[in-house]
C-alpha cells in the first residue's frame, strides 16, 4: 500500500537530483507524516550489525590524511557513508561557524563567504542577526553539498589568552546560549544538522588533549553547561560535539557525567554525540555516551569500527547501546529533513548578497570602546590622514585553524606566513580577507590626503604622525586553534608602535583586529579605540563606515577586557611549556564566576566591562518596574536622548540574592531608536539565572527571599535599581 510520495536521498542526491520514491509497507519510515522518533524507530530496526557499525564512525575526508576519499564523498572535515539499501543518506560534514571551510584548500577554487568572528556576532547581542548568520551558513553549506555543519561553538571564554575565543560567543551563558541557539535554528532551517560544540570546558588550547579541567560540578551547570542547555533548548541541534580535554577526571568524549547524566538524562537530549577529531581513546566511550567517532584517522585506532563490533558481539558493550547510537543519528536525520531534502551540490550562492549581509553583521558587532572629545566620527576637517600598520593595505585579518575560511577568488598574496616548527608550524599563516581598510578609508575621505605607513618602525610612524591631522593605527592579534597566546599584549611590537604614535599625535585612533581581549598600556594617550574583531568579508567597509559615521556603532562587549591577566584566576595558562602527552589539572577556582562575575566578586574594575560599548548618540533608561513570581518579569523605558538614530542594548543584571552580592546578566534586548524615540522593553527572566544548582538533589533551586536587579549599559553601570521578593522554586535539571 502506498503511504505517499516522499523524497529520499542517496548517491543521486549528491548529483543534485532529488529522488521521489514512495513510502510503502516495506519502507514505512519514509512517511514524512510520522514523527522523527517514530520514523527512527521504524528504520533502526532494519539495520544489520555491520550497517550499524558503519554509521557510528566516519573518516576525516581529506586525501592528506592517508586515506582515499571515497567517490561521492566531499573533501572536507568528515564523511560517514550512508546505507543505500535503506535509502539512508551519507553524512557530509563541514566546518563551521565562520563560513564553509575548505581545509588546506584541497577543493581547488572553492571559496566561501567569510563571516566575522563569532565574537563580532555575539557583540551585536541580536538573536535575529544570529539566526540570519546561521541561515547564511546553512545555505552555503547546503549549496556545496553538505548536510552537517560542525558549529556553532558555545564554550565560555574564560581566559583572554585562549586561541579559539574568536570562534565562541563570549563569556556569558545567557548570551552564548541564546545566540548559539538562534544560529542553530538558522542553520537547520536549510535542512542541515547543526552541531553545538565543544562539550565541555575546552577553554584552553594549550595541550588540549591532556588538560583536565577541574571544576565544581554545580558551578559547571551554572556556567558552561547552561550555555549548552539554553542553546540546545532553543535550537534543537541534531548533534553535539564533545571536547578534546578531560573534565573532572575522564575525557569529555568518554565522560559518563557529561554525556549520559547531564546531556541525555537530565536534558533528555534526543540527538547524537559525535567526537571531536582525535578525541576518542577507547571503545568503552560508547558506554559513556559517545555515539559516533568522527575523523577516525585522527585517533590512534578506529575504536568504533571492528573493535566496537567485537565488543558488542562479546557483550562487553550491550547491543541495545549500539542500537541507541544509530537511532539517535537517524532521529536527527529525520528531524532535520535529510531524507526529504537530500544534499545537493547546487552551487547556487549569491556571494554578493551574502557579502552585504555579513558586512552588516560586522557593522553591528564593532564596539566603540573610547571616544575622547568626540574624536569619532571623523569629520571633513581632517585633511591629512595617516593610516598605520595592521597590514591595512592588504585586508582584514582572520583567525587560523579548522574554522579558517578562504573567500571565493582568494588572492594568495594576502596570506602571510608566520612559520615556526612543530605540529602547527606549516599551518601558521595569517590569512587576510581581501578587503583593505586603507582603500575603504580612501574612498570615504575624498578631499583628504591619506597616506600609509606599514608600522614596522615606531619612530618612522611617529615622525609621520606629527604631520597628520588624524592618525588611524590598525593593530592585530592573530590567534589560531591548537595554541594559546602567552599574554595579553599585541604581538610584534605593536604596543610600542601605538604608544609612539599616540604620543606624537593626540588625535590617534586605534582600530583593533583581535581574537578577544587585550591589554592597552597606551590607552590614555589615544583619542579613540574601536574593537573590530576579525572582520570577515567586506569587513573594511564596515570599519570605515563606523569611523566616518555612516554607521552608528552599536556593538557591546560579549567579554570583559580586564586591565591585566592578574585580575583573572590563572596567572599562567595551565600546562604552558609542558611536553605533550602528560596529563595535568587546570583548576577552575572561578567556577561559575566567569569574566565580569569574577571581577565583581573580587571588587575589581575592568579596563572595559562586559556589555560596554559607546554610540554616537546617548540613551537614557527610566520607569523600571518588576513583577516578581514565576517567571520574574521586568519592564523599563529606553529613550534615545541624542541627535542621531542608533541601536542600544540595555541589560538587566541580578546584583544580589538575599543580601549576598552575585552579579549575573538576566536579560538584554537590542533596540533601534530614532532621535527622541522611546521604547518600553519587557524582559522575562529565565529562572535558572536566579537559581543555584543543587548537584546532590539534581535540580535548580531559587531560594525564597529578596532579589536586587539593576538595569543599565554594562556589567558595571546600572542606572536603575529595583528589588523584589521571590517565593522559593524548585526546577527540574
Ligand atoms: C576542531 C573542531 C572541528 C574539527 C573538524 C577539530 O580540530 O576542534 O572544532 O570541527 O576539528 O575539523
Amino acid at each position: 500500500m502506498k503511504l505517499g510520495l516522499r523524497l529520499v536521498s542517496g548517491l543521486m542526491g549528491l548529483l543534485g537530483c532529488a529522488v521521489a520514491v514512495a513510502a510503502t509497507d516495506s519502507r514505512p519510515w519514509l512517511d514524512a507524516g510520522l514523527s522523527a522518533d517514530a520514523r527512527a524507530d521504524l528504520l533502526n530496526r532494519e539495520l544489520t550489525l555491520d550497517e550499524r557499525i558503519g554509521l557510528v564512525h566516519g573518516i576525516w575526508s581529506r586525501p592528506d590524511r592517508d586515506i582515499t576519499v571515497p567517490p561521492g564523498a566531499i573533501i572536507s572535515a568528515g564523511y560517514v557513508p550512508g546505507v543505500p539499501r535503506l535509502g539512508i543518506p551519507a553524512l557530509y560534514e563541514t566546518d563551521a561557524s565562520l563560513g564553509i571551510t575548505n581545509p588546506l584548500r584541497l577543493r581547488p577554487g572553492d571559496g566561501a563567504t567569510a563571516l566575522p568572528a563569532s565574537l563580532a556576532w555575539a557583540a551585536t547581542f541580536s538573536p535575529e542577526l544570529a539566526y540570519r548568520t546561521g541561515e547564511l551558513l546553512g545555505q552555503e553549506a547546503r549549496a556545496k553539498g553538505f548536510n552537517v555543519l560542525l558549529g556553532p561553538g558555545v564554550n565560555l571564554a574564560r581566559d583572554p589568552r585562549n586561541g579559539r575565543n574568536f570562534e565562541y560567543l563570549g563569556e556569558d551563558p545567557l548570551v552564548s546560549g541564546v545566540l548559539g541557539g538562534q544560529a542553530i535554528l538558522g542553520i537547520q532551517s536549510n535542512h542541515l544538522i547543526a552541531t553545538i560544540k565543544h562539550l565541555a570546558l575546552n577553554d584552553q588550547e594549550t595541550n588540549r588533549h591532556w588538560v583536565n579541567a577541574r571544576i565544581d560540578p554545580a558551578a559547571l551547570r551554572e556556567s558552561d553547561l547552561l550555555a549548552f542547555e539554553i542553546g540546545i533548548e532553543i535550537g534543537h541541534p541534531g548533534s553535539v560535539m564533545c571536547a578534546y580535554n578531560l573534565v573532572n577526571g575522564p575525557y569529555a568524549c568518554g565522560n559518563d557525567f557529561l554525556l549520559n547524566r547531564v546531556l541525555k538524562k537530565d536534558w533528555s537530549y534526543p540527538g547524537w554525540v559525535m567526537s571531536d577529531w582525535g578525541a576518542v581513546y577507547a571503545t568503552d566511550f560508547a558506554a559513556k555516551g559517545l555515539d559516533q567517532q568522527s575523523g577516525e584517522q585522527a585517533d590512534e585506532r578506529v575504536w568504533f569500527g571492528d573493535l566496537l563490533k567485537t565488543a558488542v558481539q562479546s557483550g562487553q558493550i550491550p547491543e541495545a547501546r549500539l542500537k541507541d547510537m544509530t537511532r539517535r543519528i537517524l532521529r536527527s536525520m529525520f528531524a532535520a529533513g535529510l531524507f526529504e531534502h537530500p544534499a545537493s551540490r547546487s552551487g547556487a550562492i549569491d556571494y554578493a548578497a551574502h557579502a552585504r549581509a555579513v558586512r552588516d553583521v560586522e557593522a553591528q558587532g564593532i564596539v566603540l570602546l573610547r571616544n575622547r572629545d568626540h574624536a569619532l566620527p571623523l569629520t571633513r576637517a581632517a585633511k591629512r590622514i595617516l593610516v598605520v600598520g595592521g597590514n591595512a593595505d592588504l585586508g582584514v585579518l582572520s583567525g587560523g585553524g579548522s574554522s579558517q575560511v578562504y573567500e571565493p577568488n582568494t588572492d594568495w598574496r594576502t596570506a602571510i606566513r608566520v612559520g615556526g616548527e612543530g605540529r602547527s608550524g606549516a599551518r601558521r599563516n595569517m590569512v587576510f580577507h581581501s578587503s583593505p581598510p586603507l582603500a575603504a578609508i580612501r574612498t570615504r575621505a575624498a578631499g583628504a590626503q591619506v597616506t600609509f605607513d606599514d608600522g614596522r618602525y615606531p619612530a618612522a610612524a611617529a615622525a609621520l604622525a606629527r604631520q597628520a591631522d588624524v592618525v588611524i593605527v590598525f593593530a592585530h592579534q592573530w590567534m589560531m586553534e591548537n595554541e594559546d597566546v602567552p599574554d595579553m599584549s599585541l604581538p610584534q611590537g605593536q604596543d610600542a608602535l601605538i604608544a609612539a604614535v599616540a604620543k606624537a599625535n593626540p588625535h590617534t585612533i586605534v582600530v583593533l583586529e583581535t581574537g578577544g581581549a587585550i591589554a592597552m598600556p597606551w590607552i590614555e594617550d589615544t583619542a579613540a579605540v574601536v574593537e573590530a574583531w576579525y572582520a570577515g568579508t567586506g569587513g573594511a567597509d564596515a570599519i570605515a563606515d563606523v569611523l566616518f559615521g555612516q554607521v552608528n556603532p552599536s556593538g557591546r562587549l560579549p567579554l570583559t577586557f580586564p586591565t591585566s591577566i592578574s585580575q583573572y584566576p590563572r596567572p599562567e595558562i595551565a600546562g604552558w611549556g609542558r611536553p605533550e602527552g602528560e596529563h595535568f589539572d587546570a583548576p577552575h577556582p572561578e567556577g561559575a564566576f566567569v569574566g565580569y562575575r569574577w571581577l565583581d566578586k573580587n571588587g575589581q574594575a575592568p579596563l572595559f566591562a562586559f556589555g560596554f560599548g559607546l554610540s554616537y548618540t546617548r540613551f537614557e533608561y527610566t520607569d523600571l518596574a518588576i513583577r516578581g513570581g514565576k517567571p520574574l518579569t521586568l519592564s523599563f523605558k529606553v529613550t534615545n536622548i541624542g541627535e542621531r538614530a542608533g541601536a542600544d542594548v540595555p541589560q538587566a543584571y541580578l546584583t544580589s540574592m538575599n543580601g549576598s552580592r552575585s552579579l549575573r546578566l538576566i536579560g538584554f534586548q537590542r533596540v533601534l531608536l530614532a532621535p527622541g524615540e522611546s521604547r518600553t522593553v519587557q524582559l522575562t527572566v529565565d529562572p535558572r539565572l536566579l537559581a543555584r544548582f543543587d548537584e546532590r538533589a539534581k535540580h535548580w533551586q531559587v531560594a525564597a527571599g529578596a532579589y536586587d536587579v539593576g538595569v543599565g549599559s554594562s556589567a558595571v553601570q546600572q542606572s536603575l535599581h529595583i528589588s523584589t521578593h521571590l517565593p522559593g522554586q524548585t526546577l527540574p535539571p
